[in-house]
């Protein structure tokens, strides 16, 4: 039999490759979908046949019920609540880890070689860290906590504090086999989530998110380990270093450090920027049907899509805008943010969804370049990814992230609710430029004006 089960976990641990293989493009993301589904059951069937003394009710149990939840959520999660999901569920992946290594420290009539104890610690305190991290990520990311960093004089010190004192009590519990001092390193570990995690804010957020499905892909590792299941570890392996990989490449297009990230305070200056500060600054506001007008006697048009695109959900009516205008001779492109929306590849996955062919749509560096010879920009529910401070301003918080350059084009359009801020809470010069034009309203219905007008 283990020569058998040995081979099967093989064989799910290859479709969890092909997996992310696969959803590396949109193209293939359904297949790539289909081969960890497969993988995932496969490697329960098998951890199910190789069980010691299984609990049949108790698996079975938890098995329907989680399934249901699951499915039930996966079919009512609106698109731009997925983050939040997406933090929930690595929050539950941390707190399994720190109860299986619970519950393996207090098995009893077990000896724990000096590895094993060192495989538990790790995997129980990257487990409480990923678990309370993630709750507060989650509440951040669903506007239940606010999305503004939390930061006060000494809080280095304190983190640094916490976490000498959480390993101190994992070399006692090493030296020891100490219950108590176990619990104590994961109750300071659940702590140290908390205070790691709150004074990141505002934009920084997206790394966060990826930053703790790494860490929740580490702790199963470490779990793997522990209970000796060689595709736990693989497949803990696979999500811990996607997730730093991810963390990576997000860092990099926010042109920040991942140590300037997890040290935190990024955000907090935000309110400093409120427009209301400086007193009212002017701007110029115009309808659908002067947007459409300027936008259909232009050559070239680039479409920049954001959060608010996403919450209307107007990316069907919007491709119909652009199809109307290509059909009339303008050349329509859009430009995607890599951290526009709340996900990354929001913007390519809204896109998809209404059949944009995907030669239409441009990456940041394909096509940052074009903005100074475009007639029109239309930005669309976007803001901090088209802020010029990000480049002009020194001062600001976003300053140095690559934004989309839409302020280089010789018309934008800005099309949103009202003259707020966007995520990272700063105001946007942008929208008081003498060749801007806001166009108020909800995105859905402002591009339903736009193709009634362009129709007439
Ligand atoms: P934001 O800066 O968040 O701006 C979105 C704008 O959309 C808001 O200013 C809002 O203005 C407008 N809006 C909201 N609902 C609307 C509606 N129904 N109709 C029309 N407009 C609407 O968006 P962005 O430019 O896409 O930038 C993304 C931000 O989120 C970045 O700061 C990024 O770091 C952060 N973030 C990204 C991710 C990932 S991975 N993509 C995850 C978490 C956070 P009004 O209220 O005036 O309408």
């Amino acid at each position: 039999m283990q020569n058998v089960s040995a081979i099967l976990y093989l064989v799910a641990a290859v479709l969890f490759i092909l997996s992310l293989k696969g959803l590396s493009s949109p193209v293939s993301a359904r297949r790539g979908n289909t081969y960890g589904m497969v993988g995932m059951l496969i490697a329960v069937l098998t951890t199910f046949a190789v069980m010691d003394k299984p609990v049949y009710a108790l698996i079975v149990g938890a098995i329907v019920a989680g399934g249901a939840i699951g499915t039930w959520k996966a079919k009512t999660v609106e698109m731009t609540g997925m983050p939040e999901l997406v933090a929930a569920m690595h929050s539950l992946v941390g707190l399994s880890a720190v109860l299986i290594a619970v519950a393996a420290v207090f098995h009893t009539g077990v000896e724990h070689t000096p590895v094993q104890k060192v495989e538990l610690f790790i995997g129980a305190f990257i487990g409480a860290i990923t678990f309370t991290a993630s709750v507060v990520a989650f509440g951040k990311l669903s506007g239940k906590f606010g999305a503004k960093a939390v930061t006060f004089s000494g809080q280095h010190l304190l983190n640094l504090l916490l976490a000498v004192a959480m390993v101190g009590f994992g070399v006692v519990y090493f030296f020891t086999d100490s219950h108590a001092a176990f619990l104590m390193m994961c109750a300071i570990a659940l702590v140290l989530g908390v205070t790691l995690i709150i004074p990141i804010g505002g934009a920084d957020m997206p790394v966060v998110v990826s930053m703790l499905n790494s860490y929740s892909g580490w702790a199963a590792a470490g779990i793997g380990f522990t209970l000796n299941n060689p595709v736990l570890i693989i497949a803990g392996a696979c999500v811990g270093a996607s997730g730093a990989i991810l963390s990576y490449i997000m860092c990099k297009a926010m042109n920040r450090s991942i140590v300037s990230v997890l040290l935190g305070g990024f955000g907090a200056e935000a309110a400093a920027g409120d427009s209301t500060a400086s007193g009212p600054k002017s701007y110029k506001s115009g309808s659908a049907e002067d947007a459409a007008f300027l936008m259909s006697n232009a050559d070239n048009v680039i479409i920049v899509p954001g959060y608010g695109l996403a919450v209307s959900r107007a990316q069907h009516a919007l491709q119909e805008f652009a199809d109307i205008l290509t059909e009339k001779g303008v050349n329509v492109r859009y430009a995607i943010h890599p951290v526009a929306g709340r996900m990354p590849g929001h913007m390519n996955v809204l896109l998809a969804e209404a059949e944009v062919p995907y030669d239409q749509v441009l990456e940041m560096e394909e096509i940052n370049s074009d903005f100074s010879n475009t007639d029109v920009v239309l930005v669309i529910g976007a803001n901090d990814v088209v802020n010029p401070a990000a480049q002009k301003d020194k001062n600001s918080p976003i300053y140095g992230m690559p934004i989309l350059e839409a302020y280089k084009a010789r018309t934008t359009i800005v099309v949103k609710r009202s003259m707020s801020v966007g995520y990272a809470g700063l105001d946007n010069e942008l929208f008081y430029m003498d060749k801007t034009m806001m166009v108020f309203g909800d995105a859905k219905k402002v591009v339903e004006g736009l193709v009634k007008a362009v129709e007439h």
